[in-house]
């Protein structure tokens, strides 16, 4: 069950089925919708992730949402993880760290995923379509290395508020993002960031890169220390840590 009557986001959908509401949301964009025009649906029959991945959503145990942006900036990904972890850490008192490039993890264990589509319009104008999933309620079915916010807090948790408070954090930190650019943003990815300073490998494409993870540029890559040179890494999935 979903009350939305708790919901206060203005242009918001509720499905309790679709195929993915990245789809729902590009529809709209060529429509003319207005930013952040937002769609959650219960269950998403070709629900995606990061890398061509599927994303499992678990009705009424967790939140699969996107919404539209017009403009965009390439660390708004990294911003929207700044923004789900102050929420999570600080309304929920869950101890949830950041991995870069943009997912929260608990335990070891992913408990949300943001992806980013971009589309031509007609008007030569861009959309960019934000997905967010993240796992609340635990679900038997659950795979080993997926996260439940549930195991992360002793706070009662309703998906409707929870929904409102990271839609009101985002939409400030969007904001903030625009005045005051990426710095102060940064600043708080790293204190709250695995894997900061410790030995990494980095995957991405079938490319394999080693090294010391020292910090994020202005863009939001990943700066890795080689013996000889440092790269900016710009995606890609931290697999292995030492
Ligand atoms: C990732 O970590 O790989 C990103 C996962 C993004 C999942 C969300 S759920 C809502 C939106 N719809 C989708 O099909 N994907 C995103």
């Amino acid at each position: 069950m979903f009350d939305l009557s708790k919901v206060t986001i203005d242009n918001f959908t509720y499905l309790s089925e679709t195929t993915s509401t990245i789809d729902v949301i590009k529809d709209m964009a060529k429509k003319g919708a207005e930013e952040y025009t937002c769609c959650l649906a219960e269950v998403q029959t070709k629900g995606r992730g990061r890398f061509q991945r599927v994303w499992q959503t678990y009705p009424y145990k967790s939140l699969a949402f996107s919404f539209l942006l017009y403009d965009f900036q390439e660390v708004v990904p990294l911003v929207l993880c700044c923004s789900l972890h102050r929420v999570l850490n600080e309304k929920y008192k869950a101890k949830v760290a950041i991995k870069w490039p943009n997912d929260i993890y608990y335990d070891n264990k992913k408990l949300s995923g943001i992806l980013v589509e971009s589309y031509p319009l007609s008007n030569n104008k861009r959309a960019y379509v934000v997905g967010i999933g993240l796992n609340i309620f635990i679900d038997e079915d659950k795979l080993d290395m997926v996260g439940f916010l549930q195991d992360a807090t002793s706070v009662e948790i309703s998906r409707e508020i929870l929904l409102v408070d990271l839609f009101e954090q985002i939409k400030k930190d969007i904001q903030l993002l625009k005045v005051d650019g990426f710095v102060p943003f940064k600043q708080y990815f790293m204190q709250n960031c695995l894997f900061v300073n410790q030995e990494i490998t980095i995957t991405n494409n079938d490319k394999l890169d080693n090294g010391i993870f020292v910090g994020i540029n202005d863009n939001g890559y990943l700066i890795l220390k080689q013996k000889e040179v440092i790269l900016d890494i710009s995606a890609g999935q931290i697999v292995q840590e030492k």
